[in-house]
């Protein structure tokens, strides 16, 4: 793991969520992004090394509106950004982790990514990413 990548927050209302974190974090979202095999629409902001992604759910039945709906809106999953996803997810799964995807997808902003049970991890969802280069 090199370092946190991201820290991705599940909102209702993604132009009233970047409206307030452009205020939170005094820079505006530098950029949107849909993940239509997800069912999210994301938006970035740069903080330093790190970035916030907040998600809005595209629909009524997505990952994010299901999130939403038990544990209402708030932080989602912190992303590690890795050099090598395959090399991670083998070293994951043999420390006995659960991983959600069996193979690398493709997330947003340029990245492969594999998410990682949240029971695996004390109730965190964790989601490693590598740069598509
Ligand atoms: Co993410």
């Amino acid at each position: 793991m090199i370092r946190i990548e991201h820290i991705g927050i599940a909102v209702k209302d993604l132009e009233k969520a970047e409206e307030r974190y452009a205020k939170l974090l005094g820079t505006g979202s530098y950029k949107r992004e849909e993940v239509a095999s997800e069912g999210v629409l994301t938006s970035f902001f740069q903080v330093g090394p790190n970035k916030i992604e907040l998600l809005e759910s595209t629909r009524p039945d997505g990952t994010i509106a299901k999130a939403i709906e038990k544990r209402g809106e708030g932080m989602h999953h912190i992303a590690f950004e890795v050099d090598d996803i395959r090399v991670e997810m083998a070293r994951l799964k043999a420390e006995g982790f659960t991983l959600l995807n069996e193979e690398p997808k493709r997330g947003a902003d340029n990245k492969l990514v594999c998410f990682v049970h949240p029971k695996s991890a004390n109730g965190v969802l964790v989601e490693l990413c590598q740069e598509i280069k």
